[in-house]
């Protein structure tokens, strides 16, 4: 059984942590300075665990084995959120880079390939999951032409700014791999409120976006009586209410929806606001609720509309993301990894937040494993999770890792 470093694992990511850190968090955004510098860091580091390394044209760093016969890929991302948790991607990454290491060491298991990767932009600058897009063959051309952060800045132009334009990209080897698995926090609340160590992911969200504006007439806020105003922000308000009082009776379990950015203009207290945008986002395990709160959504706007005064205009905000489910071979493995370091103290559970695996999943046997988040914060500088956990998590993982490659490789062609 390979055995995983505690203090190196702890060490890399604190020292990840540091590119970037922003008080006990991380700004580090996809294509940003210090997103290159942390993937800089990363390639030297898969190039001291043996891996063959490279940064491809859309900035996924990628560490090959030089060992023979089926592969896993291991990994996660390392770009952040505008402002994000120091864990966030990063422990997978991490993860990915001390089971190679750990495979290494081990008479046991050091013929066997692990891959490691950390993807580009999974948090959403441009396009969710941009990297994993790119690596298994599903972004075109098109939506790369289309792809805008949200200060204007064009895909092509941040690709430029990395020095990534013209450069390589890399695509799935085919046949290479038996399968693709990610270690992340959980970034809710589930582990730790039930007292479990290890999460094995079973399905992971799809997530939609509509983007709202409105249109009213910018006036003065003395003058302007009430019944002539065409408030663009009061029609916000009032939608977003409608959305509030009409989503629970279409949703499931845990289907959720979130208004997490808007924008009034000229957004001054004595002006009647004449433009407002509203981004809405909404996520479930299934499309049945997403596809009821589009329909939702597209009677509201027309009622509103029919109603005269503000005119609102709702368009598709992101590239959806479809739910996936994870693979159940994959599960078993990382399942009894778990039983064997936690026994009785893990569970199988959905994923809110999406991930690259969902992506890989079209392509590779795929598979997630959690560890707690503490309090369940995430996409907070807040967020954090015991050094206890995080080692417990990785050396399931180091486990889970062996037995899915020492099957792959001992019946090469049937799935592991
Ligand atoms: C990924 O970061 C998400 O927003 O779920
Ligand atoms: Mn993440
Ligand atoms: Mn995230």
């Amino acid at each position: 059984m390979p055995h995983i470093d505690p203090e190196r694992l702890l060490s890399d990511l604190r020292d990840l942590r540091s590119i970037g850190a922003q008080g006990k968090g991380v700004v580090r955004p996809a294509f940003s300075p210090k997103d290159m510098e942390a993937r800089g860091w990363l390639k030297g580091r898969y190039e001291e665990a043996g891996l063959d390394a490279t940064i491809d044209g859309v900035g996924n760093v990628i560490g090959r084995s030089r060992n023979p016969g089926k592969a896993l890929l291991v990994g996660s991302h390392s770009d952040t959120q505008p402002t994000g948790g120091w864990l966030d991607g990063a422990l997978g990454v991490i993860y990915g880079l001390e089971v190679v290491r750990a495979l290494a060491a081990d008479d046991a298991t050091c013929h066997l390939a692990v891959d490691a990767v950390s993807f580009q932009d999974e948090e959403s600058r441009f396009m969710g999951c941009l990297g994993s897009r790119s690596l298994t063959g599903t972004l075109s051309q098109e939506m790369e032409q289309r792809a805008v952060d949200h200060r204007g800045v064009t895909l092509a132009e941040a690709l430029r700014e990395a020095g990534l334009a013209g450069v390589p990209r890399q695509r799935l080897a085919p046949g290479r791999y038996a399968g693709f698995v990610e270690a992340h926090i959980e970034q809710g609340p589930d582990l730790e409120d039930s007292g479990r160590k290890i999460g094995v992911v079973s399905s992971i969200v799809g997530l939609r976006g509509i983007r709202f504006a409105f249109r009213g007439q910018q006036n003065h806020a003395g003058t302007t009586m009430m019944a002539r105003r065409r408030d663009a922000a009061s029609a916000l308000y009032e939608l977003a209410h409608r959305i509030n009082q009409e989503f629970p009776q279409a949703a499931g379990e845990r289907t959720v929806w979130t208004m997490g950015r808007l924008r009034i203009e000229p957004n001054a207290p004595s002006i009647v606001p004449g433009y407002a945008e509203l981004d809405l986002q909404f996520r479930d395990a299934s499309e049945a609720p997403l596809d009821a709160f589009e329909k939702i959504v597209a009677r509201l706007v027309a009622d509103m509309n029919a109603r005269g005064g503000v005119s609102i205009e709702a368009v598709p905000s992101r590239t959806p993301i479809p739910p996936t489910r994870m693979d159940a071979g994959l599960q078993e493995h990382i399942a009894r990894a778990a039983e064997r370091h936690a026994p009785g103290r893990w569970q199988h559970m959905p994923s809110g937040a999406f991930h690259d695996a969902g992506y890989v999943s079209a392509s590779l046997p795929s598979a997630m494993l959690f560890i707690p988040s503490i309090g369940g914060i995430s996409h907070d500088f807040a967020e954090d999770s015991r050094d206890e956990d995080i080692v417990l998590g990785c050396q399931v993982l180091a486990d889970a890792v062996a037995s899915i490659l020492a099957a792959a490789n001992a019946a090469p062609g049937r799935n592991p």
